[in-house]
């Protein structure tokens, strides 16, 4: 039976800039009032945070399907049994790790996901924290002239550069990732109101956001370097130090996030689903 009495669920937010934590809540146990709880909570915030969870993989994808549908990564390894799930590793050999720079999850895509959902499975003992960085914040904080300057315009997003052959995952450790078939781009307003919130946030990204649309690589990257180097402010930013059964579930339009790779020699191994989105504007 569906749980229906709710104890007193906790949003508190992260003391850095960006995203809140959740406490008080067992993610394989939620009535429909917790559910309302953490979908304000993750408009709201952007990225939330948990603790202490004990998600199996069968449990991280019912999870993941009361938020939405599952949009499966066209390139990277899933775990075995389970395609909804992807592997976000570093072998203890490897020197690379899997989004180690600001970026936002799909924005190459036409309709691009509406958040991750990182589970831990194994941790080095010190270091791979992850970056996170609030657009909604990054957006109000533009002067009026800059706001007045990417307010019409559109970008374009791809992926070649990072899964195409010939790109950054073709290196030796990563070539599996390499997937020519499946590279492609898209094009989505600089500025986008935000389809949960309501608010406008700045979607642009130093992974995959490549132009503006109907100029050159070289007319676009003053602007783009100079909003990216905004974005990056620490103000806008928090850093999540992983624990086993933590859990972030960010929301790709509203937040950046960087996977930091200091902890060279040890092995760390998250499971990821990808949540579908909807068209932005
Ligand atoms: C991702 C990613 C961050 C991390 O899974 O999309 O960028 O800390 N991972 O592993
Ligand atoms: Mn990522």
């Amino acid at each position: 039976m569906d749980k229906v009495t709710t104890a007193a669920i906790e949003v508190r937010k992260h003391p850095g800039g960006a995203g809140a934590e959740v406490l008080g809540v067992n993610l394989n146990d939620l009535s429909d009032a917790d559910m309302a709880v953490l979908r304000k909570a993750y408009a709201d915030n952007g990225v939330i945070f948990f603790r202490d969870q004990t998600l199996t993989e069968d449990q991280h994808i019912a999870f993941a399907q009361r938020f939405g549908e599952i949009d499966i990564n066209k390139f990277f390894p899933h775990i075995d049994g389970y395609p909804q799930i992807a592997k976000v590793g570093k072998e203890k050999e490897q020197k690379t790790n899997i989004g180690g720079g600001w970026h936002t999850d799909h924005s190459y895509d036409q309709i691009p996901a509406m958040g991750s959902i990182l589970v831990a499975r194994i941790l080095p003992s010190k270091g791979g924290d992850t970056l996170f960085a609030d657009m909604y914040k990054a957006y109000e904080a533009l002067d009026d002239e800059t706001k007045a300057e990417i307010a019409d315009l559109k970008a374009i997003h791809s992926n070649s550069h990072v899964f195409g052959s010939k790109a950054y995952y073709d290196n030796p450790e990563r070539r599996e990732f390499a997937n020519d078939a499946a590279v492609g781009s898209a094009v989505h307003p600089v500025v986008i109101t935000h389809p949960l919130s309501g608010r406008k946030a700045l979607y642009v990204n130093p992974g995959f956001t490549i132009k503006f649309e109907g100029r050159t690589r070289e007319q676009s990257l003053p602007l783009l370097q100079k909003l990216f180097a905004h974005a990056m402010k620490p103000e806008f930013q928090s850093r999540f130090q992983w624990r086993p059964g933590s859990i972030a579930f960010w929301d790709n339009r509203a937040t950046w996030h960087f996977a930091l790779n200091d902890y060279h020699g040890e092995e760390r191994l998250m499971h990821r689903i990808t949540v579908a989105g909807v068209a932005l504007h």
